[in-house]
């Protein structure tokens, strides 16, 4: 393949979902992308890149853009932001929304699922109080096979065994040989719709807590800086975000700053704006 047709794959990945990629990934396209050049009976790298080049909507340009996103997820990911949420962000949110009763959380980029249901599971376990509240948990993703796949809620051994306590996995699954699935009851409290970070997300509302997690490290800067500033948007005055432990809005999102003494949160950095750092527990998180 020719740098110029190198080039041409690239530059499709990064407008369709924001995917960097450098030359030096040439092996990562041919792995991913080999299924579809033999389904679609396509040369080679070169012709697809010509194909690509076109314009207009096709098969291919979809199956390229979920084959190259990377999936890679677990139940309760890090631990640390679920024990944050379960020891000091949910407690307070619970306290702040006892008129209204009710929270909305987003989990953006949720690949194959593991991350809503572990905030399902955690919720349900620990805050019987929110079985009588309207809790909304919205899970979006750019790739249609990990949405169905997270729908499914079905998980092999290897992947429940990454994560999951064992008592967890008793409560909420079902053993279906040789797998396990989320009991439909805690499936059917995650509402999971497809959605590109780089497009309009203001259809969603605003949210409470929004978890935006390992995904961001595969963009650039400025596309990196017109998600956050779309997810500042999307968060109430006294609503938190969640990134990855590779991920800051350091030098790329004025609206956000760290909350103190939580790793890995930020809430709205105007003070006037946001009782969220005055009103959190924040002792129960150290
Ligand atoms: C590494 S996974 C992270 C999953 C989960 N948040 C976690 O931390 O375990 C990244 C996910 O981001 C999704 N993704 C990549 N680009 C996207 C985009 N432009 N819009 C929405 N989701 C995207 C991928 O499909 C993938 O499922």
């Amino acid at each position: 393949m020719t740098s110029a047709e190198f080039a041409i794959i690239a530059a499709f990945l990064k407008a369709r979902s924001g995917l960097i990629i450098g030359q030096d990934k040439t092996y990562l396209l041919e792995t991913r992308l080999a299924a579809i050049l033999r389904d679609h009976k396509i040369a080679g790298l070169p012709a697809l890149a010509e194909q690509l080049r076109q314009p207009g909507a096709s098969a291919v340009k979809d199956k390229v853009v979920d084959a190259m996103t990377t999936n890679e997820t677990s139940f309760f990911r890090d631990n640390n932001p679920f024990d944050t949420l379960r020891q000091s962000i949910i407690p307070g949110l619970i306290d702040r929304r006892a008129a209204t009763r009710s929270l909305r959380i987003w989990s953006a980029a949720c690949s194959t699922g593991q991350e809503p249901y572990s905030l399902a599971m955690m919720m349900k376990d620990h805050f019987p109080i929110l079985a009588g509240w309207r809790v909304e948990i919205v899970a979006t993703d750019l790739s249609p096979t990990v949405l169905d796949r997270a729908r499914e809620g079905i998980y092999s051994t290897f992947e429940v065994q990454r994560g999951l306590p064992i008592q967890m996995l008793i409560r909420h699954f079902d053993q279906i040989e040789p797998n396990w699935q989320i009991k439909r009851e805690l499936r059917q409290t995650v509402n999971f719709r497809p959605l590109n970070l780089l497009e309009d997300f203001a259809v969603l509302g605003q949210f409470d807590i929004v978890l935006c997690r390992n995904v961001l490290i595969y963009f650039d800067q400025p596309t990196k800086t017109r998600i956050l500033n779309g997810i500042t948007r999307r968060i109430v005055p006294d609503g938190a975000l969640m990134l990855g432990g590779a991920e800051s809005v350091f030098g790329l999102c004025d609206g956000l700053a760290g909350v103190p003494g939580l790793k890995g949160v930020y809430s709205h950095a105007k003070p006037s704006k946001s009782p969220f750092s005055q009103t959190l527990p924040l002792s129960a998180a150290s």
